[in-house]
């Protein structure tokens, strides 16, 4: 880097103070609500998040709130999001700062990495937003950032490399003044958010562009380099929606189901229509289907196909005929929620 961290840091808060994205969570000091904020971005682009985090926050405004919800009724609240692995550990960690810490959220990034569910970035995070800690926090976005602004060309994925890239965060954070460290920790996330984005950095717009080895390189569009990533997996789903007097047939996932224990889900099965034969649906046929949708979970691609289905089985104990007014209620896998959507799409009346 040619310009000192001083310099920089002054560069890039006055260009953030200049002009951002007015989202919600940029609004509020409060540790809880940056907490749910940070938590819902992980894994979720903005634009998504949004409409959750009002939700969310309208129906546990405090963290005492949403210690005192059910599990059941937090997974409903967050249904869509996917990923539900963190409304768990966002609902296991405020409850344990009611019985831990009487309610009060703790004000250190240390304290805040024992919670669970609550890394490095997430407690580096809501540390500089909500309490002016100088905790550089490095999501994708940043570190794609600073690895142009240093021209790192190896592996993001590594340990060397992150720990390289945290030397340069903590240098440039260390030069911002007291009070604008939050202020830098969104400023850099926006950076990568609006210029320095993955393909075709607007780096003419950049205020770091003078700086910026990857620019002068010529590197910078082609930075992170990200190695080895493993091919997507591709699986056909087929989907059975039986509706009986507006009743929908749902089924319950196990307790010990690895992923999304006790939620509750559309009968389906992988591979084609005639996998939903053993289930009590023989009369699905392939191509004859609603309709379908595509849905990406982690590395898996999902092709999914909703069949209107005639159930001809009888009830397992794990399954029952579920009206449309209580599944709102209800914790629901995002498959099952968007296949309802294209069923109410095409008109089906119940779904
Ligand atoms: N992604 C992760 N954290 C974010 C934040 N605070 N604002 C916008 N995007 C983000």
């Amino acid at each position: 880097m040619k310009s000192t961290p001083d310099v920089l840091a002054a560069r890039l808060l006055a260009w953030y103070r200049e002009d951002h994205r007015p989202l919600p969570w940029r609004l509020t000091r409060d540790p809880y609500r940056i907490w749910v904020s940070e938590i819902m971005l992980q894994q979720t682009r903005v634009e998504a998040v949004i409409p959750h985090y009002k939700t969310f926050l309208r129906r546990y405004p405090t963290l005492a709130s949403l210690a005192q919800a059910s599990e059941e009724d937090v997974l409903a609240t967050w249904a869509g999001l996917g990923y539900y692995r963190r409304a768990r550990m966002l609902h296991d960690a405020s409850k344990r700062v009611v019985s831990d810490r009487g309610g009060e959220w703790p004000r250190s990034y240390s304290q805040m990495r024992a919670l669970p569910g609550v890394g490095d970035y997430t407690a580096a995070a809501v540390a500089s937003i909500a309490f002016d800690e100088p905790r550089p926090a490095l999501d994708g976005n940043a570190l794609r950032v600073l690895s142009r602004m240093a021209d790192e060309r190896r592996d993001i994925g590594t340990s060397a490399t992150r720990r390289a890239l945290g030397g340069v965060a903590k240098d440039l954070m260390d030069a911002v003044p007291r009070g604008s460290r939050g202020d830098f920790t969104q400023a850099l996330i926006e950076l990568g958010a609006v210029v320095c984005v993955p393909r075709a950095p607007r780096c003419e717009r950049c205020p770091w562009n003078v700086a910026c080895s990857g620019l002068a390189a010529g590197s910078a569009p082609h930075l992170p380099v990200k190695g080895a990533r493993s091919v997507p997996r591709r699986v056909n789903l087929s989907v059975a929606l039986a509706v009986r007097d507006e009743l929908v047939l749902m089924r319950q996932r196990p307790s010990d189901a690895s992923v999304m224990p006790r939620f509750w889900e559309l009968p389906m099965a992988t591979g084609d229509a005639s996998a939903l034969h053993p289930l009590g649906f023989p009369s699905c046929v392939e191509g004859e289907e609603l309709g379908s949708f595509a849905h990406s979970i982690t590395n898996t691609r999902y092709t999914v196909r909703v069949h209107l289905a005639e159930f001809e089985g009888g009830l397992t104990p794990d399954q029952r005929w579920v009206s449309m007014r209580e599944i709102p209620g209800l914790p629901l896998s995002t498959i099952s929620l968007k296949a309802l959507r294209l069923a109410r799409e095409s008109g089906v009346s119940a779904a």
